[in-house]
């Protein structure tokens, strides 16, 4: 037996016992005749001491030669500690080490294993597995499984089945590239990772599985952010027989349950807004709606006078930035320098002083007087002591700018509090987006998705107003989970593929075997799969998903630990039937 208790078990009811503890040094002090060492496991911090007068000089001597992050098992009795200390739990008492083995020693680490590392990004990566004992990785893993459990119990006990779809897969189209496997036994041919087992799952409800749930890895070749990996986890979901209210309902019981469970947060009924006022109002389809400052649009009040930028403009847009008549021009001229960064490519930013006096000072005081001014303080709800940001230019891109301006100020004004949780259903996407780069319309959500009932037609006059019946779920400002009503007949389904432009022969290559299937009995169906990353991480008070995960990748989509991905051997090539064709 290697130990008969762990590192942070041991409290003053076990003093006088004999124990054994396993584990590794996390630090030693040594003052010559007395040595005491913090000796950590997953459980926490026990204080070892070995003493020259109660127990023996070797011992002593022993560890006194114990290095940082050696494995050691030790044997003593549990004593009161002379001096207490209570900010760990095992803190009032101490082991008087009568044997001391050490299981295997350790090289010093690169970076100090504890709660405030020097230890950079990169190095922790390469190390992780150091960096996973260190309190704020570990318990971020501990957090995730205990989120995890909860998910699986909350949808087992609410009769949802889970199901695992197969990672050789087709092409799934959710948006991103695909990862590829070249397949050795068919020879130029590749499967592809799934992004999501969203077909899978729709053939499990032809299969009369009815509700079926799955917490599955995805794999997506697309540029990382924080929220961000090419391999990610969802809790997958699809129910049958059900309407857009029942996904609903289904899902916000699951969040909501978390969030008790979790973080002790009651939330009633979650807020639902459409996507066009999350535009309008966010500029965001992803509103993060703990605090106000919503968009006041101003080409009424704004335009007709002589400020050309204002009237050259599709839309003019402000918020209410609240105490900001405090920044000083200096500062106004900072943020005026942050939207025309090109990550956030504004061109300007007209500004208005709100006075404590009622009165009011523009950046454009030429071209507008106290009553204009005044009607733009109205539209954008802004007070006195309230400074209002403007910028203007074409609809989509000046909301998207105006939208990182609001998070940004909010991130500065201490408005996004990690504590705090405001769920939103955000409803009726488009079905359809418009692509510049391929200049065609691509399906928002995915190309199962269906349009709101009587808009099919609509789809050959104005595909761009055609709505879905798609929701994402929004927690902080950050999409959580995504889904859809889908289509459950093979002649909707092909044209929507003929409208997304594949012709017949691509949409049979492709789905043939889903619409061959619709054709078998297919029951309406809907569901929605969440970021799981991506809510533990929210639930935990972050944003930044790498955090969360055991092995995440870098940036790069490199997991530097493993120097992943990395050359195969020409005999691997071969095999593959594959030639490399680089370029020097
Ligand atoms: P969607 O593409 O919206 O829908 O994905 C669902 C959720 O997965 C999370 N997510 C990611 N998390 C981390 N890294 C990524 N690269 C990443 N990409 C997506 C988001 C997102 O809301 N099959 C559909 C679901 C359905 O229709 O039922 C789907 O995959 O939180």
């Amino acid at each position: 037996m290697y130990r008969s208790h762990n590192c942070g078990e041991l409290r003053a009811s076990h003093i006088n016992e004999e124990v054994t503890l396993a584990g590794w040094v996390q630090k030693s002090r040594d003052k010559g005749f007395i040595v005491w060492v913090d000796l950590r496991d997953r459980y926490g911090i026990t204080q070892l001491v070995f003493d020259e007068e109660r127990t023996s000089k070797t011992l002593i001597e022993q560890a006194q030669n114990l290095g940082r992050e050696f494995v050691i098992q030790v044997t003593g009795k549990v004593i009161e500690r002379a001096s207490k200390n209570p900010n760990i739990p095992t803190g009032d008492i101490e082991i008087l080490v009568s044997e001391l083995t050490i299981l295997n020693e350790a090289k010093l680490p690169p970076f100090t294993i504890e709660d405030k590392t020097d230890g950079g990004e990169d190095l922790r990566m390469k190390y992780r597995y150091l960096d996973i004992r260190r309190n704020p990785v570990k318990n971020s893993l501990i957090f995730r499984h205990k989120v995890t459990q909860e998910v699986r119990n909350y949808l087992s006990n609410e009769g949802f089945i889970e199901v695992e779809t197969p990672y050789l897969i087709k092409s799934t189209p959710e948006g991103a590239r695909d990862f590829v496997v070249p397949s050795r036994m068919n020879e130029g041919q590749f499967y592809a990772l799934p992004q999501s087992p969203q077909t899978f799952k729709q053939l499990l409800m032809v299969g009369g599985m009815d509700k079926y749930f799955q917490i599955v890895k995805c794999f997506r070749d697309e540029d990382l952010r924080a929220d961000r990996q090419p391999e990610f986890t969802q809790i997958d979901c699809e129910m049958a027989f059900i309407e857009q209210e029942d996904i609903l309902n289904a899902f916000e019981g699951l969040t909501r349950h978390l969030l008790k469970e979790i973080n002790g947060v009651e939330i009633d009924k979650f807020p639902r807004m459409l996507y066009d006022d999350a535009m309008r109002k966010y500029g965001n389809d992803k509103p993060d709606i703990r605090f106000g400052m919503e968009f006041g649009e101003l080409n009424e009040v704004a335009q007709h006078k002589d400020f050309n930028v204002f009237n050259s403009a599709e839309l003019v847009v402000g918020i209410a930035v609240p105490g900001g008549n405090t920044y000083t021009r200096k500062e106004i001229d900072k943020l005026i320098d942050w939207v025309k960064r090109p990550q956030v490519g504004a061109l300007g930013m007209v500004y208005c002083r709100c006075n404590d006096d009622g009165s009011f000072k523009s950046s454009v005081d030429k071209f507008y007087d106290q009553d204009d001014l005044a009607k733009w303080a109205e539209a954008t709800g802004a007070k006195p002591g309230d400074l209002i940001c403007m910028l203007s230019g074409d609809t989509n891109k000046v909301r998207t700018q105006l939208s990182a301006l609001r998070m940004e100020l909010a991130e500065r004004l201490g408005l996004r509090k990690s504590d705090e949780f405001a769920p939103l259903w955000v409803m009726d996407f488009p079905l359809l987006e418009w692509d510049e780069d391929t200049e065609r319309y691509h399906a928002m959500h995915h190309p199962f998705t269906s349009p709101k009932p009587g808009q099919l037609d609509l789809l050959k006059t104005d595909p761009g107003a055609v709505k879905a019946n798609a929701y994402d779920l929004v927690l902080n400002g950050n999409e959580i989970g995504g889904g859809s009503i889908r289509i459950h007949d093979k002649e909707t389904q092909a044209l929507m593929f003929d409208y997304l432009g594949f012709t017949e022969e691509e949409a049979k290559a492709q789905f043939g075997f889903l619409m061959d299937a619709f054709q078998y009995g297919a029951p309406p169906h809907g569901g929605l799969a969440f970021g799981l990353d991506r809510l533990v991480a929210i639930l935990g008070g972050q944003e930044t998903i790498r955090d969360f995960i055991a092995f995440p990748k870098n940036n790069n989509g490199r997991d530097v630990m493993i120097d992943a991905p990395a050359p195969i051997d020409e005999e691997q090539l071969k095999e593959l039937n594959l030639k490399l064709n680089l370029q020097s």
